[in-house]
């Protein structure tokens, strides 16, 4: 496993190129090179082109190309790795009869607010050994890079106390180096109110503001703080305290917005310079306004509409606001337990009214830029990393079409060959 890899011949190469998220009608250009080729040397994409192009590239330039995996991309589709810019994936226990509960006609809020939800998941973080989550966060990530998934991001948020979600963060990021799946993390000590604080929201903010934010950001623990902005959840004012202090001691930021009740929380994240506003179901049009004028990424979350059986956020409306829509799983134990990338696909295309090219970018450079990360990864350009995958059929517009199943063949982690659905699954080095 060196890092060097030259893919060839793709009937398809779906590049996605770009630096910077693709608003609007930027999101339906994939930038395809038909027979394409990409070399990728030390783990960073170094050439992307026409086969024939790049093959004489190499020759000029004396490659020896026995120093690289050569794989025939041969009637197949290349894009690149797909970014779930939004999951929870630490977390103790299951909520399984929690989904019982909502198929009788109980709602996710009557569930928090009766002390399930959230707060049941809590429990059983606390509980658990850091060893057993990375554990199960490793079995997760397993699962989410044989849908394609190179870069994932984790929120802590089922501790609500400065150790257990210290404990989260530390688990994230020992699965960043122990998995092919690269985990960036999130501080989402705002999620829930835990039951010491209850009634007493702004006093948890407090405590988050004064004992937890501190460590965690001395620590370098996260890359963002998140808050869940919700009617009994969190307030607008409540959150701009806390992301405003986060913002200040160098985190980047991220909501939990207009989710269930439209409170204005596109509004206070574009006020607040926001990477990325999530879930959207209820945003205002002057929210969608102030997003897209902002360069706020909509993150849109559809598996969780659809198991909560909530309207769909506005995808369409959005992007003709000239928005910047991703897509993510929003993987969580609670409103939304799949790492399904294809049903992500699913429902962005048959309900949310995105073409293919639009969902495609969603899930690569604009993922990517949900995470500041479009300058590293989230297309097939030179300089980034060479995180790719193959499909087993050779035109993109099989995403959807092959419905809600998986149709990655090949997954490519910094040029080295990482999943093989062939090869029986996940490769171990
Ligand atoms: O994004 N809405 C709040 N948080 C998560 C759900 C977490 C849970 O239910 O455990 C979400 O849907
Ligand atoms: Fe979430």
């Amino acid at each position: 496993m060196n890092g060097n890899m030259i893919i060839k011949n793709a009937a398809e190469l779906v590049t996605c190129s770009g630096f910077a998220a693709k608003k609007g009608p930027q999101m339906a250009e994939l930038n395809i090179i038909n027979d394409g080729t990409v070399m990728i040397k030390d783990g960073i994409i170094e050439a992307v082109g026409k086969s024939r192009e790049i093959d004489q590239q190499l020759k000029t330039a004396g490659t020896d190309q026995s120093d690289f995996e050569m794989v025939d991309a041969r009637g197949k589709a290349v894009l690149p790795g797909f970014v779930d810019s939004h999951t929870h994936l630490v977390f103790g226990g299951y909520r399984a009869e929690e989904f019982s509960w909502r198929l009788r006609g109980d709602s996710y809020m009557q569930i928090m607010q009766r002390g399930g939800g959230i707060i049941s998941t809590v429990e059983a973080t606390r509980q658990a050994s850091s060893e057993e989550l990375l554990q199960s966060g490793i079995k997760r990530l397993n699962s989410m890079l044989s849908f394609g998934v190179t870069t994932v991001e984790g929120k802590s948020g089922y501790g609500l106390n400065c150790e257990t979600e210290i404990k989260q963060l530390d688990v994230m990021a020992r699965l960043d180096q122990v998995h092919y799946v690269d985990v960036v993390p999130t501080f989402l000590g705002a999620h829930a109110v835990p039951q010491d604080f209850k009634g007493k929201q702004d006093a948890f903010i407090d405590f988050l503001i004064s004992d937890v934010l501190p460590r965690v950001t001395e620590q370098q623990l996260a890359e963002f703080c998140d808050i869940f902005c919700e009617k009994d959840v969190f307030s607008i004012s409540q959150s701009r305290r806390l992301l405003s202090r986060a913002k200040d001691l160098g985190l980047k930021l991220k909501m939990h917005a207009d989710e269930i009740i439209q409170l204005g929380g596109a509004e206070l994240a574009a006020e607040l310079g926001a990477v990325s506003a999530d879930h959207l179901l209820q945003a205002s049009d002057q929210g969608i306004k102030d997003m897209a004028a902002a360069g706020v990424v909509a993150t849109l979350l559809p598996a969780t509409a659809f198991s909560l059986k909530e309207p769909y956020a506005a995808a369409r409306k959005m992007i003709d606001a000239n928005c910047a829509v991703a897509l993510a799983t929003d993987f969580n134990p609670g409103s939304c337990f799949t790492e399904s990338i294809p049903l992500v696909f699913a429902l962005a295309t048959l309900y949310m009214n995105m073409s293919t090219e639009e969902a495609i970018t969603a899930l690569t450079i604009n993922g990517a830029a949900a995470l500041d990360r479009a300058d590293q990864i989230g297309s097939i350009d030179t300089g980034k990393k060479g995180d790719v995958v193959i499909l087993e059929f050779p035109s993109y517009t099989y995403i959807p079409y092959h419905l809600a199943v998986s149709t990655v063949e090949k997954v490519i982690k910094q040029g080295n060959l990482v999943y093989d659905k062939e090869k029986g699954g996940i490769i171990h080095c």
